[in-house]
């Protein structure tokens, strides 16, 4: 090799290497930025559902926990809290009156354990995917008071210490303010009750546990958000175990961003609660499920992205961020809520859209300066 050609080589190989180092080097952001987790503050997580069950079974691909590797690689490298999307509901853990199943459950809370993750169970008393064999057995009241008791013990029992978070009551109050007592079969069945009675069981079954109320339509200050206000002073007064209010912020772009979202988690804190943003995406009107969204679109949803984060974030009670699927591929979104999608932070492929890129972002404003160490 002549000496000018070795020279030009060893200088190509510089620059590369310069490139590689330097984060602000063009196409460079991709490979260098951190997982979201590593730019979370201390304290505070960064998390993803884990899909499988639900939706998916009807969808043409294949368990995406149990199948999709560079899925789960994604999941365990971006997140530091995971939440079953489905596995730890009556419709996956009781297939029968007299049988569980937790193989699934199981391998969730041993993965999150292998990554260094936290886990939120998710949920205990919902009004939704409970099994037929409860909603349309003959039981007593008596007999149905106790399978409710056993099985909260029995969930919140096996995974004692390893999940720091339960949503316990999940949506338990509809867009009037009122409790469900109609369409949730456990206020039907066994009266307002039966809410008070699971804090205090699956209190009793981990103490350690934080326990939540949970629901969408609450990133407001609104006649929803006001009922759970309420409520959940009545039940601080009267000594029940509660620990945290989330509010689940499935956003829509059409509907526009909650403006009051930091205010109303804050009158949660001030009640000494944890908050919890639990379920967040950010859906925009899409006319076919394959349509791609404009420019505009993403832009719109990042920001809406990276507002949502910038209010739990200044807010000192709420402690996590918690996206509901970090990609498309795998959202509820276009299947629930049809003419919209595309509302994660990453593209089918797995490729990050600008919300990704607005998470990291906000993150990284918020980190303590660092002092120069030259
Ligand atoms: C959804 C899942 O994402 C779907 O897979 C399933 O088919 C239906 O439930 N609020 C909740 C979540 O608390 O449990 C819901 O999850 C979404 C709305």
């Amino acid at each position: 090799m002549s000496m000018r050609r070795f020279s030009i080589t060893l200088a190509a190989a510089a620059t590369a290497l310069l490139l590689a180092l330097l984060p602000w080097a063009p196409g460079a952001a991709e490979e260098t930025a951190q997982p979201l987790r590593d730019s979370a503050p201390e304290g505070f997580l960064i998390g993803s559902s884990v899909a499988g069950g639900g939706h998916h079974e009807a969808e043409p691909y294949p368990d995406p926990f149990a199948e999709d590797h560079a899925y789960t690689a994604l999941l365990g490298q971006e997140f530091g809290s995971l939440t079953p999307e489905n596995r730890m509901k009556w419709s996956d853990l009781r297939p029968s009156e007299d049988t569980y199943d937790f193989s699934i459950a199981d391998e969730i809370v041993d993965f999150a354990e292998r990554n260094g993750q936290e886990v939120r169970g998710h949920a205990l008393l919902w009004h939704d995917q409970n099994p037929d064999w409860l909603e349309e057995g003959e039981h007593s009241e008596e007999e149905l008071r106790e399978i409710l008791r056993e099985h909260v013990t029995t969930v919140v029992g096996r995974y004692e210490g390893r999940i720091h978070q339960w949503d316990v009551a999940n949506e338990v109050i509809d867009d009037e303010g009122h409790l469900r007592t109609k369409d949730n079969f456990w206020l039907r069945e066994l009266g307002p009750e039966a809410l008070v009675d699971t804090f205090r069981w699956a209190h009793e079954a981990d103490p350690e546990a934080d326990l939540f109320l949970n629901d969408y339509n609450v990133e407001e200050i609104n006649d929803k958000s006001d009922a759970y206000l309420e409520l959940i002073g009545q039940m601080l007064d009267a000594d029940v175990p509660v620990h945290g209010f989330a509010a689940q912020a499935h956003l829509s772009t059409a509907a526009g961003f909650p403006e009051s979202l930091a205010d109303n988690l804050d009158r949660f804190g001030d009640l000494g609660l944890r908050t919890a943003l639990t379920e967040v995406d950010v859906r925009v009107e899409m006319p076919r499920r394959d349509s791609t969204p404009t420019g505009g679109q993403t832009a719109e949803q990042a920001d809406f992205y990276s507002r949502a984060l910038e209010a739990c974030l200044d807010v000192e009670s709420c402690t996590s961020f918690t996206v509901w699927s970090f990609t498309d591929r795998y959202s509820w979104v276009p299947v629930t809520f049809p003419g919209t999608g595309a509302a994660t932070v990453m593209d089918n492929g797995f490729s990050r859209k600008p919300a990704y890129d607005a998470l990291e972002d906000t993150l990284q404003a918020h980190l303590p300066s660092q002092t120069a160490v030259w």
